[in-house]
């Protein structure tokens, strides 16, 4: 195995491809003797941004000649977890066993774990311990060493472990298999600086570290080259871009530029601090024919108190007077949130202002989510944690409320004709497809599979709660 590493080039990507390569002798021999194809299926767990890794791992899987499956007694099987509240990570061990019955009957399968869960020391530890089956385990920082990481597990019958604490390097132009042919998610950059005290991703997704916007355009004009209309930016927070670039720029800056690019139809963005959003920022975005009408903008709490002690760096105040605005300067714009209820010392009073947001900005829709203590973070070593009966007594009043105005919000539009991407055949409603609105929202209507990738106007003739029933125009 080191023997032939040694050709293995310095640089990288060079050293994946040629990795990649290695693979793939190995894929066409394995499957040569067996009579079939070798499977392989990915499993993603969390945010947008681990949706974009998996697509990264998927364009490395079937660079090397593996077929993807559905199914997960696949020949390799990987799962990208996150670990940004507990249920997230509890699903991942449950699932695990499953995965050990598959291969008891398949002693050839390979069983691999990355993502955020991975940079957690007590996750590894108890992995090591008490889940020996599982072949490979990475974490986020190295991801770009698929490849590499791959070869050397197909070779041994150890399990290979290999986490990087952090990092700053950014490697370009990996494959990547693109899970819908006309949207896409596209990195602008990686990692958080933000230390929310309750969140977890700093510690799992290192420093803050933006690309190159000459990387960031270019991937943009090769994807729609390509075919893809509509673009994601991807950030924990966008509003941040830029900062510690040689040459700063901002986001705004940035998609400025990205408007530029010729077929690109549609831009979106996620997510958007509130303390870093800019002024710039809402005159781009007003001024665009491209940026979706779309803003996600977490809350977390509506105490300026608890936002304190959430190290968000924003008072209720300064909150309300961003969204109204952003309301003022795009009434069409649909805004949602991340909400979280119970965080530690929470009281009756505090949970009454977060009501009070809710009703005050109407949100179009929003996330709610019950605090999860997660160790190594400042909140939770915070005294004062609140019992669950009380969270789950305000969590339901706050969806309630959530879900209310949602629906009043989303009667706005019905009866309007809007550009809807139509993004796939109707799994319910034969005949139909399903589209999305720039807004976010969703739309059912009749129609094709061929009907998929292109922008059309749909009218909204019913709103049903959620999402609207339609027509298209022509
Ligand atoms: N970077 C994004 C959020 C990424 S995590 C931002 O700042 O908006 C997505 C959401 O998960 C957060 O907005 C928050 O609402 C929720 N979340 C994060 N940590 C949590 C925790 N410990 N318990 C419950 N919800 C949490
Ligand atoms: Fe977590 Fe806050 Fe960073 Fe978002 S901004 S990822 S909530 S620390
Ligand atoms: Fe989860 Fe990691 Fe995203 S913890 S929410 S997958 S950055």
């Amino acid at each position: 195995m080191i023997d032939r590493k040694e050709n293995a080039p310095a640089a990288e990507p060079e050293r994946q491809y040629y990795f990649i390569e290695k693979v793939k002798e190995y894929v066409q021999r394995e499957s040569g003797r067996l009579g079939r194809p070798l499977t392989a299926n990915i499993t993603t767990f969390g945010c947008q941004m681990n949706a974009r890794d998996s697509e990264k791992l998927s364009g490395i899987l079937r660079e090397a000649g593996y077929e993807e499956t559905g199914r997960e007694d696949a020949d390799f099987v990987i799962y990208n977890t996150c670990t940004v509240r507990e249920n997230a990570n509890l699903r991942v061990y449950g699932r695990l066993g499953v995965l050990h019955g598959y291969k008891r009957k398949n002693p050839h399968m390979k069983i691999a774990l990355c993502g955020c869960m991975m940079q957690e020391a007590t996750v590894v530890d108890k992995l090591q311990k008490s889940y020996r089956f599982v072949d490979l385990i990475f974490g986020t920082h190295n991801i770009f060493k698929f490849a590499e990481l791959l070869y050397t597990t197909l070779m041994s019958d150890r399990m290979i472990i290999d986490i990087w604490k952090d990092t700053d390097q950014i490697v370009e132009d990996l494959p990547v298999e693109r899970k819908y042919p006309f949207k896409s998610g596209v990195n602008i950059m990686f990692g958080c600086n933000n230390f929310c005290s309750y969140c977890i991703v700093p510690y799992v997704r290192g420093r803050e570290r933006s690309r190159d916007p000459k990387d960031i355009l270019r991937e943009m004009e090769s994807l729609v080259a390509d075919g893809v209309k509509e673009i994601m930016l991807l950030g924990q927070n966008v509003n941040s871009y830029g900062k510690n670039l040689e040459e700063p720029m901002t986001f705004a800056q940035l998609l400025a530029e990205a408007e530029k690019i010729e077929g690109l139809e549609r831009i979106r963005f996620m997510t958007s601090h509130p303390k870093d959003l800019s002024d710039e920022l809402i005159e781009v975005m007003a001024r665009s024919k491209k940026i979706c009408r779309h803003l996600h903008l977490p809350l977390q709490s509506g105490s300026s108190r608890i936002l304190k002690v959430m190290n968000r760096h924003y008072t209720k105040e300064q909150y309300l007077e961003l969204a109204e605005k952003i309301r003022k300067a795009m009434p069409d714009l649909a805004l949602t949130t991340d909400i979280i209820v119970g965080f530690p010392g929470e009281t009756e009073e505090d949970f009454l202002e977060t009501l009070d947001v809710v009703r005050q900005v109407r949100y179009d829709s929003a996330f709610t989510f019950i605090y999860s203590k997660r160790t190594g973070t400042p909140a939770a070593v915070m005294e004062d944690q609140i019992p669950e009966d009380v969270v789950k007594d305000r969590f339901d009043r706050l969806l309630k409320e959530v879900q209310e105005i949602s629906k009043e919000m989303a009667l706005r539009f019905a009866g309007t004709v809007q550009t809807v991407l139509v993004e796939e055949k109707n799994s319910q409603m034969e005949g139909y497809v399903t589209g999305r609105l720039g807004n976010n929202h969703v739309v059912h209507f009749p129609g094709g599979e061929e009907l998929i990738g292109q922008l059309l106007k749909v009218r909204l003739d019913e709103c049903r709660g959620f999402y609207y029933m339609g027509t298209a125009e022509e």
